[in-house]
This record gives C-alpha cells, structure tokens and sequence, in this order.
C-alpha cells in the first residue's frame, strides 16, 4: 500500500509540475491573475495535504484489530483542535481575499490618459471600436479584428446588441461579460507581440463555440501602420470592405470558400448563393426569416445587420457575396 501510494504520489507530482497548465503570459494582467492562481492553489494543495495524510494516518493507527465488535470509545471533542481549525481557514480566507483584492486593484489600474476600445458582441461575433481614432467623416474606427499595440495599457468597455457573451484572450487572462444595456469594463496591458484568440466564454447560443475573433498585439510602428492601412481602406470604399466585413461578422456561422470560413450554423453560402440576386441577398441579410434555407431553423440569425451596418457598408457586403459566390446579375 505504501509503495503504491508512493507511486501514485509520485505520479501526480509530475503532472502537477510538468504539465504546462496555464496558456503564455500574454499580459502584465496575466503575471497578477496567475500568481493569485498559483497563491490559491498551493494554500488548498497544503490543506489537502494536511486532511488526507491526517485521515489516512488515523485510519491506519486507529484500526480495530480483527475480530473488535465492540463500540469505539466515546469522544467528547476537543476545544483546542476546535479553535484551530476554525481560526486557520479564518486566517486562510482572508488572506486569499486580501490579495485578490489588492490583485484586482493592480490589475486594473490605468494611468488617466489611456487607449480605449470598445467591445461589442453579437451573436456570433464581435466588433471593435477604437473612439479614438478617427476614419473619413468623423466615424470612429471599427474592425472584427482586435488589433492593439504592445505595452499600452488599454481600457476594454464591453456590451452586448442580445445575450449575454463573455470576451476573453486567454493570453491576457482577464475576462468580462458583455451584457445588454450595460458597459462593463476590464484593463488589459499586453506585454508579448503575436496574433491570439478571442474567444466568447459565455454559452450564448448554436454558435457559441465558433465565436471567435483575433487579438493581435503589434509594436508601435505596426500599430501605427495597420490605423493608416484601415484608413486607406475606408477612403477606398465600400466594396474593398466587403470581405473582412464578411469574414468577422459572417464567417464563424457561414462557410464561404472565397472567404476561407467554415460556419455550420447557418446555411453554406457555396451552395445557397449561386444564381441570387442583390435583391435576395440583400433581403437574406436584413430580414433573415424572410426565406429560411431548407434544413435551417427561424430565428438563429440576429436579425438586426439592417441597423448594424451602415448603407455603404450592407451594399459593400452585398455586392462581395455575389461575387464570392458567383452570384447572377445585380
Ligand atoms: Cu457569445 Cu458565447
């Protein structure tokens, strides 16, 4: 039983120590969220210890020999190992509390001139808005991307247009719901270049699990570089933005080969479009329950892209899906 239990023991500390359990540290957040991880985790792993060796241990010394019928002897508790062991987890707890709550301070604390971004999430998809830069006309730059740039401390505000999502980069570990009518907000200070994944952590319907976008974290320059780039885009006009339009709103429900997505939710657009016209595209995405794909349900789709996108951009999309599609005549 001793070597047994040895092994296992054994066994368990090499996975405990060996696996990679946390994803990269993607943020100065992520450093603070992980050491209060790793400050809970060793106070229950020594709590654990402590119960399961006294257990086994009593269990052991404390066995009726073979053949004992007899009552064991009455206990009639014992005040000191009372206080202690409701004094310990008081002491425990509090300090689990303090430091989160130090933690969390840390964690969100932002210098008063600081980037914002604004979160918005649909189903199945997520919009990002930057208020502080400016596209033509005086319209707040948007994007299904996240672009950010490293070592600036940025404010997330996030809401949702329907139910309740959840926006989290595993890499930056803060995570916060996006709730209707409310703006919620987290601090995130990215401190490693590289492209992660957005991820939707809030079971919100058939396409939870593909609602998915990318954060990618750029240095100043290429930071710089992508807002000129997306004001180039802008200035180009509305059919140059169909694809990424599509891609970031679309494309986690909508297979679409010209576009490279994969959507199951709704219907594959390779063989639902062929051979429609603007006019049925066009009403396919403002009032999807007009003309439901045979096989597909009523109400899935959000049926508010009429309001969500701009004249210029709908028209943009419309005319990108004929053409991806090999759509008839506009
Ligand atoms: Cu949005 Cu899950």
């Amino acid at each position: 039983m001793t070597l047994v239990g040895l092994a296992v023991g054994a066994a368990l500390a090499a996975v405990a120590l060996f696996i990679p359990w946390l994803p990269d540290q993607g943020a100065e957040q992520a450093r603070i969220v992980d050491n209060v991880y790793w400050f809970v985790t060793i106070i229950c792993v020594a709590v654990f210890a402590v119960v399961a060796g006294v257990s086994v241990y009593a269990v052991w010394k404390f066995r009726a020999p073979p053949g004992d019928m007899d009552d064991g002897s009455p206990i009639h508790g014992h005040t000191g190992l009372e206080i202690v062991w409701t004094v310990i987890p008081i002491i425990l707890v509090t300090a689990i509390a303090v430091y989160s709550s130090v933690a969390l301070a840390q964690a969100e604390d932002l210098p008063d001139d600081h980037m914002v971004v604004e979160v918005s999430a649909r189903q199945f998809a997520w919009t990002f808005t930057y208020p502080g830069v400016q596209l033509e006309g005086d319209q707040p730059l948007t994007s299904g991307e996240l672009v950010v740039p490293v070592d600036e401390p940025i404010e997330f505000r996030v809401t949702s247009e329907d139910v309740i999502h959840s926006f989290w980069v595993p890499e930056w570990r803060m995570k916060q719901d996006a709730v209707q009518g409310i703006t919620t907000r987290t601090v995130v200070q990215p401190t490693k270049l590289g492209t992660f994944p957005v991820v939707c952590t809030e079971l919100c319907g058939l396409g939870h699990s593909t609602m998915r976008s990318q954060a990618r974290v750029l240095d100043e320059a290429g930071y710089r570089r992508w807002i000129e780039e997306q004001r180039r885009r802008a200035r180009e006009g509305a059919s140059v933005q169909g694809e990424p339009l599509f891609v970031s709103n679309c494309g986690s429900c909508h297979t679409l080969a010209a576009a490279g997505t994969q959507g199951q939710v709704g219907p594959d657009l390779d063989s639902v479009l062929p051979g429609q016209d603007a006019d049925f595209v066009q009403e396919s995405i403002v009032d999807p329950n007009a003309e439901i794909a045979q096989g597909f349900q009523p109400d899935v789709m959000p049926q508010n892209y009429g309001e969500m996108f701009s004249e210029q951009q709908l028209q943009g999309l419309v005319e990108y899906l004929l053409e991806a599609a090999g759509g008839g005549e506009q």
